[in-house]
């Protein structure tokens, strides 16, 4: 992993935390949170970048184990907004965590089977009512095909020998589908990236580039990257945007350098987060769908996201801390606002913002497809996002929001 080989230690939060400064990160579940103590002062600000982790996709139900037309089926649902469509057609593989029975205990096996197991198929366009296509029922259409024949098969059973566990001592189950594909560089001069979870990957790789950089140049902040689980699905977990996460975290580093909650709280008053998330390009075919003045180009620099609703958290402070940010990195940046006659999807910033109470201002990288199983974006942008979000957490003038 990148952040160890940076020199980042595992913190447990059941142990107590390091007084020393450093480089540590900290798993909750599906969340990361890594931060720097490096550079730190009594009282220095977080500069902190936000993301998720979890991006929309096909799980699978407790009683997986279907047959239907003489086939072996998995049964599947939508987790998050998935593009039900885009799971159609695709060579899936199985990942996610078992909760094991070890002696009187659990233990936590993790999963990762990158092989061609399920296929989810379309109905032939014959079959159709009009040739126009189908509207997909998430309770009926998303099931996998995983074997020809009646002869019952466990899924689970398969899951557990796959990973040398004995299959009765599986008590619990976190199991999702992954497109297998490769990514791939694609256009006539290699301009664009093709891969899956670029919502949100493309922030937590760019916010980790960023991290790393900013650890290298230390200045008068501490910077932190936090990146949440279940994002997709509202947020509301333990680990989610919604959880207490964050702000543990951040009292305990303050905590950790001798300050009290006197000096938390100051600390958080002079802090600002930048939430990242992937950001809507104009589709070439479909131009109508945005609003026409706030064009987003893919390989068009980093994007600002604000909405009047506050589904985006931007307020002015927030956006004048990013647009200098890309300004010293030497990055252009776009703007974005959603029609005003269409619903806006949200971030994580508007939760962080009012869990925190820190400056947030909403930022991303343009892409295409958003929430299908395969995303497009411009390679040029994970340079200039990871750029910006570097220079945001290592700023060179006043530091306070
Ligand atoms: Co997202």
């Amino acid at each position: 992993m990148q952040l160890e080989e940076a020199g980042f230690l595992r913190v447990e939060e059941t142990e107590a935390w390091p007084t020393e400064p450093g480089r540590y990160y900290l798993i909750r579940g599906g969340s990361l949170v890594a931060w720097s103590t490096e550079s730190d002062l009594p009282g220095s600000p977080f500069r902190i970048v936000g993301g998720h982790t979890d991006s929309p996709n096909l799980r699978v139900k407790q009683h997986p184990d279907l047959e239907s037309a003489g086939l072996q089926m998995v049964g599947l649902e939508p987790y998050g907004g998935a593009w039900l469509n885009s799971w159609l057609d695709r060579d899936l593989g199985i990942s996610g965590r078992l909760s094991v029975r070890d002696g009187n205990g659990l233990r936590e096996v993790l999963v990762k089977v990158d092989e061609p197991i399920l296929r989810v198929p379309q109905l032939a366009i014959h079959l159709s009512e009009d040739r126009k296509g189908v509207t997909l029922d998430p309770q009926r259409h998303v099931n996998a095909i995983w074997g020809v024949g009646n002869s019952p098969r466990s899924f689970l059973g398969y899951v557990a020998e796959r990973e040398g566990v004995d299959p009765s001592s599986v008590l619990g189950w976190e199991l999702m589908t992954h497109d297998l594909a490769p990514s791939a560089v694609v256009g006539v001069e290699n301009e664009l990236v093709s891969a899956p979870r670029l919502d949100n990957q493309g922030t937590c790789y760019a916010g980790t580039q960023a991290l790393l950089a900013a650890v290298e140049n230390p200045t008068a902040v501490t910077p932190v990257l936090a990146l949440f689980d279940h994002e997709e699905v509202g947020s509301m977990s333990d680990r989610g945007a919604f959880s207490d996460l964050l702000t543990t975290v951040l009292e305990r580093i303050v905590l950790g350098r001798g300050g009290g909650r006197e000096e938390f709280l100051r600390t958080m008053a002079g802090s600002i987060c930048a939430s990242g998330d992937m950001a809507h390009a104009t589709h070439p075919n479909y131009p109508d769908r945005h609003e026409p003045a706030h064009r987003i180009e893919l390989g068009g620099g980093p994007v600002l996201k604000v909405n009047q609703n506050l589904r985006y958290a931007t307020d002015s402070a927030g956006a004048g801390a990013f647009a200098l940010a890309c300004d010293q990195a030497g990055v252009p940046l776009q703007r974005y606002v959603h029609r005003a006659d269409l619903p806006c999807g949200s971030t994580i910033g508007p939760i962080t913002a009012s869990r925190t109470g820190l400056s947030t201002v909403d930022v991303g990288a343009a892409q295409l497809a958003m929430h299908s199983s395969r995303e497009l974006m411009s390679a040029s942008d994970i340079t200039a996002y990871s750029d910006a979000l570097a220079a945001f957490l290592m700023p060179s003038g006043p530091v306070s929001a």
